[in-house]
């Protein structure tokens, strides 16, 4: 595998799932193919569980790891070309991924959506320069508009809680006070409409619908509450109007309504539903302390899985190097 963008890297997921349980079984069976390899984990952003599980995984793996936080300690980054660099950025990044591919083997990108240019964002501009001149396998560590490896523990985390074969999993976007990027619900809901055996459906204010190119497959139910009926899963996230119906709105906030905020009346519409979240998550908004503190909460194996999902793409990414 030379790059994990979508789902469709992964190939098979049943083959994927399975890999991961082998996997989460012995987390040290494939410990020599990092042997003398190295990891450069590149972080434009903030990250607790990314940096971590990645980290972890490649270490499981037996490989070396470095770790870079461009806004704290590199020089500053142009990513734009054509223009006079009289600035305060230093570097250009087309000199700065060469430099970076020739230090490692593995290349791991976080790099959020600036939320003010929904092409330059859906262009995914930075990973693909990634992609494009370091010369290396690239994998998405969240991007501006996928997050796949944490798409894919959530997927692993599904399969393990779930109590029917095909269970329904509710999507909820509820409200936020600062514009969060659209990559986690992008990447769960092309990974849930990929899964063979999950029943996805989507709920969300008007003009808050996602890019159909990553809903495809899913249904939408505006009310709340029938979305919520006979679920076996909530996912809570929040989202910036994705720009869609308006894209004037993009990347904006247009609805602060409290009552998708989750709480024990919303869960108790469902199947005796787990709770999941992405994590970090800001309590009082997306949800409430009673819900997330419940025995149906399952944010914290959810976040464990990180390093099970990093761990299957690593693996693969080291078997085609
Ligand atoms: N879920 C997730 O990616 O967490 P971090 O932003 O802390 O890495």
């Amino acid at each position: 595998m030379k790059t994990f963008i979508n789902v469709e890297d992964l190939g098979n997921l049943n083959q994927a799932l399975a890999e991961a349980q082998e996997i989460k079984q012995d987390r040290f069976k494939y410990q020599h193919l990092g042997r003398n390899k190295t990891l450069l984990m590149i972080f434009f952003n903030n990250s607790l569980r990314t940096r971590l599980s990645t980290q972890k995984a490649a270490m499981n793996l037996g490989m070396n790891v470095i770790v870079l936080d461009v806004n704290a300690g590199a020089w500053k980054l142009e990513t734009e070309r054509g223009v006079i660099m009289n600035g305060d950025k230093s570097e250009h990044l087309l000199e700065a991924i060469p430099v970076m591919g020739c230090y490692c083997d593995i290349i791991g990108v976080r790099s959020f959506a600036n939320l003010k240019d929904r092409d330059y964002d859906y262009a995914e501009m930075v990973l693909n320069q990634f992609i494009k001149y370091s010369g290396k396998p690239v994998f998405a560590m969240e991007t501006a508009t996928v997050h796949p490896l944490q798409a894919f523990a959530d997927l692993i985390t599904i399969e393990e809680y779930k109590k029917v074969e095909r269970p329904k999993v509710v999507l909820t976007w509820a409200p936020h006070c600062r514009a969060l990027p659209q990559a986690v619900p992008n990447s769960f809901a092309q990974w849930m409409t990929a899964a063979p055996d999950v029943d996805l459906v989507i709920t969300h204010p008007r003009g808050y619908e996602l890019d159909p190119k990553f809903t495809q497959g899913a249904r939408i139910e505006y009310d709340q509450r029938k979305a919520f009926e006979g679920a076996d899963f909530v996912y809570a996230k929040n989202w910036s109007n994705p720009g869609i119906t308006t894209p004037a709105d993009y990347g904006k906030i247009t609805c602060e309504d409290m009552t998708w905020t989750v709480d024990t009346e919303h869960m108790s519409w469902t199947n005796d539903g787990k709770f999941m979240h992405c994590l970090p998550v800001r309590r009082g908004l997306i949800v409430t302390d009673d819900v997330i503190e419940s025995p149906n909460s399952i944010v914290i194996p959810e976040a464990a899985n990180r390093e099970i999902s990093c761990s299957v793409v690593l693996k693969r990414m080291l078997e085609a190097l």
